[in-house]
Order: C-alpha cells, then structure tokens, then sequence
C-alpha cells in the first residue's frame, strides 16, 4: 500500500512538471514565431502525456481505494474473530450458572404449590384445635409467625417473583445463545444458510443499539429457501443496516421530531433472488450525499459514532462476494435499503 502511495506522489509530481513546461513553452511559442510548429507538436505530445499519466493516476487511485477497503475487511474480520472468541467464551461462562440457575428456579416454583398445601393445613389444624385451648404456648407461636410472614402476601408474590425470574432467564439464555451463533465464524466457504435465522440473532444482539428509540419488526415471507452464502458477513451486513437505521432514528428525534421510531426488517423471495429490505423512519439520506454514502470512510457522523465502514463493507458483501444488489431509496420519511442475494 505504501508502495502504491508513493507511486501516487510520483505520478502527481510527474504530472505538475508536464503542465508546466506546457505553460513554457506556451510562454516561449509567443516570442519567436518560427518555433510555433515545433512548439505545437510538442504541446501535443505533452498534452498527449498528461492524459496518459493522468489515467495510470487514477487506477492507481483505484487500486489504492480497493486495497484500502480489502486491508479495513481484514482488520474488521481479524478484530471480528477476537472479539468473536471473547464473546463465545464469555457467553460460555454465562451459560452454565444461567442453566443451575433456572433448573433452580424452576424447582422452587414447582415446591410452592405444596408448601403452601402445608400451611393451610396447618392453619386448619390451629383453628380446629383452638376452641379446645390445648396447647397454647404452641398456637400463639403459629399465630405470631403467621402474622408475621404475612401469608397472603407471599401467596400472591411468591408465584410472579419466581415467574418473573424465569422469563429473566430466559431472555438471558436467548442472549447468550445469539451472541455464541453469532461469534461463531463460519468461515470462508459459502453454504446454504437460514436467512431468517441470521436476522434473528443480529435483532437480538442489536438490541441495546434500537430498543430505546424504535419498535422493530420482522416480516418474514413464509418457506423462505436457504440461500447459498458466507453466514457470519450476512450477520455483520444485517447489524450494520440495523445499527444504521436506530442511529438515523436518533438523529431525527434529537432535531425534535419525537414521533415513535419503527424500524422495519422484510425478506421475501422474488424469482431468482431473496429480497431482504431494511426500513426505517429515521432523519433520511439527503440528496447531495446519497451518491457517496458506499464511499470507504464516508461518514456524517461524530468520532465515536460512526467509521463511514459500514455501508462500504455490505457493499462488497453483497455485491462482490455474493454477487448481489444493494441499493436504497430516501427521503424525509425515512430510508429502505434493498439487498438482492442470488438463489
Ligand atoms: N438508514 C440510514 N438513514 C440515514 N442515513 C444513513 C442510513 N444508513 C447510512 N446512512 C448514511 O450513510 C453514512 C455511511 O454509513 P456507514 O457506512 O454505515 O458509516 P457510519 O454509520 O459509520 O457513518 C452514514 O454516516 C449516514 O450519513
Ligand atoms: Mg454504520
């Protein structure tokens, strides 16, 4: 790369020196007339020149541009694959007190139903054998315990505090579970792959990204066929388009439009292709950046927020390495991107 930028500077200066005899020579053809034809063809020549160079400068450029964006995947999936390991062993060590503790709480909620039968009886005990004022010391300890545990209130609370937990659970195990698909590389080798599956796991590890500013659906076409792919770009494309459209989202309300944000993700099957589109009613693309926003390092968002690689990176996904179409329509309402993979 450094090699190609160096040719770069060496065209440019190339370059400059042409135009400038051009300019001399222009600026000596006036003073002597006889050298007028000499000057002319020289003019050509040079002229001639400049294009040449200047058409090696720009597949330079583009050669530079392509190597760039190779070397940004390539990073991106090197730094994928160690936070992909992190998060597979991270999602490991969750899992196993996550299972010891549902597999518990799931225990205390069946024990309840027969402690409480338990208790009323014992209750029904206390007050049969009340009347008779036999053991008294034993009925006022039963009594104050009783109040004490406030037993109707445990009999309503208990049963939601421990379902309560359940769902917790669950929801942490149907994290964990995404976050270990999702970090599982799946190498270099296309292979038929579940789209809806994919999209899945990238809603659920995107969660924390749109959750507070959109409500996101998923409308899939039924029998959706396999589509022949690299699973774990997809996932990263389908992230990244999220990521996009809660980010536009926020960008629309913090100008003051509070209108509820809705990011809507479809798949379908259309003749030869899966059609999967990625609406949402965020700020829009405006018209004058919307011929850029591929552009490797294009970004209208602050350090920390965006990169510009996203977009640059689905598009050679998509088009590139899958052979498919990307492509978008905008406008104040809203954007939805388009990505067409062959069957
Ligand atoms: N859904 C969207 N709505 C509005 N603008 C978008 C959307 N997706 C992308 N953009 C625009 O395209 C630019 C490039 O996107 P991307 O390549 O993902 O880089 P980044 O998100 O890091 O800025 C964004 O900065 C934004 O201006
Ligand atoms: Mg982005």
């Amino acid at each position: 790369m450094e090699r190609l930028e160096r040719l770069l500077a060496a065209r440019d200066k190339t370059i400059a020196v042409l135009i400038q005899r051009q300019l001399d020579s222009r600026a000596q053809g006036t003073t002597a007339l006889n050298t007028l034809e000499q000057n002319i063809s020289l003019e050509r020549v040079v002229a001639r020149k400049t294009q040449e160079l200047a058409k090696e400068r720009a597949d330079l450029e583009n050669a530079l541009g392509q190597l760039k964006l190779t070397q940004t995947r390539l990073l991106q999936a090197q730094k994928m694959e160690s936070i992909g390991q992190l998060a597979a062993g991270i999602a490991h060590e969750i899992n196993t007190p996550t299972q010891f503790v549902s597999d518990n709480v799931t225990f205390l909620r069946s024990s309840l139903a027969p402690l409480f039968k338990v208790l009323d009886a014992a209750r029904d005990l206390a007050e049969a054998v009340r009347p008779g004022g036999q053991c008294p010391e034993r009925l006022a300890v039963f009594d104050a315990a009783a109040d004490d545990a406030d037993l109707a209130f445990l009999r309503e609370q208990l049963p939601m505090a421990l379902e309560q937990s359940a769902e917790g659970l669950t929801r942490i195990a149907t994290i964990v579970n995404a976050m270990k698909k999702f970090s599982h590389p799946s190498g270099e080798v296309m292979k038929p792959e579940d789209l809806e599956g994919i999209i899945r796991t990238a809603v659920i590890v995107s969660q924390n990204e749109w959750k507070n500013v959109a409500d996101l659906q998923l409308r899939f076409e039924p029998d959706l066929p396999p589509v022949s792919c690299l699973g774990d770009e997809i996932g990263q494309l389908v992230l990244n388009l999220i990521v996009n459209a809660a980010q536009a989202i926020s960008e629309r309300m913090g100008k003051g439009d509070l209108s509820p944000g809705r990011i809507t993700i479809a798949a379908a099957r259309l003749d030869r292709v899966v059609e999967l589109r990625f609406e949402d009613n965020g700020a829009g693309i405006p018209e004058k950046i919307q011929g850029r926003i591929f552009d490797p390092f294009f970004t209208t968002k602050g350090v920390g927020k965006g990169t510009g690689q996203g977009l640059a990176i689905a598009y050679s996904t998509v088009v590139e390495r899958h052979k498919g179409q990307i492509f978008f329509e905008s406008n104040g309402q809203g954007t939805c991107f388009f990505i067409r993979l062959p069957l």
